[in-house]
């Protein structure tokens, strides 16, 4: 089944978005359009983009709407219509969350579900502190000793820790969240496609939890 979904992945930083994105777009074909994935890869090439963005990501802070909407809707509007995707970290704020439903209205069907991954503070500093990413494909990895940090196990790219997961960005990120991020739960949950999923637990029990809710 699946074919042609269209997901949300919604939830705080360190919650688990990039990795259960991963494990869903291998399980069901969907594009992946992570927001946070592009301005980084765009930093790495210098872009204008990436360059206007830097200043608001290191500080833990939103890159403003006027940079961000219009890069992630022509993102979202370029995938074929019987192909599915995967928002990951967009939308972040009501009026990001207002231009998708009006982007998707006419790309004949708004989005499928939000899937809410609910994570308790200490776990996301936690697993942020030990965080690298892949410099090739962003992958997300936990690290806790030197010995762990090896090449990327999907593309052979290089480890690196990421500027905003420093602990006074984190702290940042997780205020920023929960003043700007946490209300579209609301918005959603209105229009009954919120699905709330406990993520204090192991990967693949998250994706199970996912996974059952997508496929009652
Ligand atoms: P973005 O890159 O989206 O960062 P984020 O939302 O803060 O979320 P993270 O990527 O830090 O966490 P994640 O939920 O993906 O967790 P992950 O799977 O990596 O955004 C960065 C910045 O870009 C923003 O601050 C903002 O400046 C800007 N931006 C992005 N989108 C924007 C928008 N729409 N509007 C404006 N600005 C925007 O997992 C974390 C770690 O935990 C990993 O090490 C992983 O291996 C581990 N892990 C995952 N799941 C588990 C588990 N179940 N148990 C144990 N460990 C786990
Ligand atoms: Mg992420």
């Amino acid at each position: 089944m699946a074919q042609g979904l269209r997901l949300v992945l919604f939830g705080p930083p360190g919650a688990g978005k990039g990795t259960q994105s991963q494990l869903l777009t291998d399980r069901y074909k969907l594009a992946h359009v992570s927001s946070g994935d592009l301005f980084r890869k765009n930093l790495q090439q210098g872009t204008p983009l990436g360059i206007r963005a830097k200043e608001f990501m290191a500080q833990g802070v939103l890159v403003p709407d006027e940079v961000t909407i219009d890069i992630i809707l022509t993102e979202v509007i370029s995938i074929n219509t019987e192909d599915g995707f995967i928002l990951d970290g967009f939308p972040r704020n009501t009026r990001q969350a207002l231009e998708l439903e009006g982007a998707l209205a006419t790309r004949s069907r708004g989005v499928d579900h939000v899937v809410h991954i609910d994570v308790s503070e200490p776990e996301l500093v936690r697993r942020l502190g030990g965080r690298y990413i892949c410099w090739g494909c962003q992958a997300p990895y936990t690290v806790e000793t030197d010995a762990e940090l090896q090449a990327c196990e999907r593309c052979g790219g290089e480890l690196y820790q990421r500027e905003d997961d420093r602990p006074d960005a984190v702290k940042r990120r997780i205020v920023v969240y929960r003043e700007e991020t946490l209300p579209l739960l609301t918005f959603y949950r209105e229009r009954g496609i919120l699905v709330d999923v406990p993520g204090d637990d192991t990967i693949d029990e998250v994706n199970r939890r996912i996974v059952a809710a997508l496929e009652p």
